[in-house]
């Protein structure tokens, strides 16, 4: 019989998850800040990447509740999805069309960040990790925040330009 495995179990391999994902993201979003023509959208990025180093850090603040220490493990969906964005960067480099092709890049990231968050903190309100849960949720406010700057952003002025 496998070894027995517990929601605790889940739970540290989805925070290492995250992690890992987190940290590709802080790479990524100064490279999309700068492939930015809309001075709104470069703004955002630059703001959401303070954001982001912020959540590595609740992340680590996590490891160190659990006593296990701070580590990633590769996410493929994440690697998967910055993958995308860079093809959009390149093919659609110089067009009209580009800062609507970041913002749509940078919200399957949200997505992506929101689906975990929403998870973990369901877990830990489960195996009562309460100081988890508070800085689960700070995340997860902000990855929604943002999401929906994004999409105010788009509708504002990114997609009538690549109309
Ligand atoms: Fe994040
Ligand atoms: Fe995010």
């Amino acid at each position: 019989m496998a070894t027995e495995k517990t929601l605790n179990d889940l739970f540290l391999d989805t925070l290492k998850d995250i992690y890992y994902a987190e940290r590709q993201i802080v790479k990524t979003l100064p490279k999309m800040a700068k492939a930015a023509s809309s001075a709104e959208l470069k703004a955002g990025f630059e703001k959401h990447l303070e954001e982001t180093e912020g959540h590595v850090e609740r992340l680590e603040q996590i490891f160190e509740l659990l006593d296990k220490p701070a580590r990633g493990k590769t996410c493929d969906a994440i690697l998967g999805i910055i993958e995308e964005g860079k093809s959009i960067m390149d093919e659609f480099k110089g067009t009209a069309a580009l800062d609507a092709g970041l913002v749509s890049a940078a919200q399957a990231v949200e997505h992506y960040e929101i689906a975990r968050y929403g998870t973990l903190k369901t877990w830990a309100q489960q195996l009562g990790l309460s100081e988890a849960v508070t800085l689960l949720d700070a995340t997860l406010q902000e990855e929604v925040a943002t999401d929906k700057k994004l999409s105010q952003v788009a509708m504002a002025n990114v997609n009538l330009k690549a109309a």
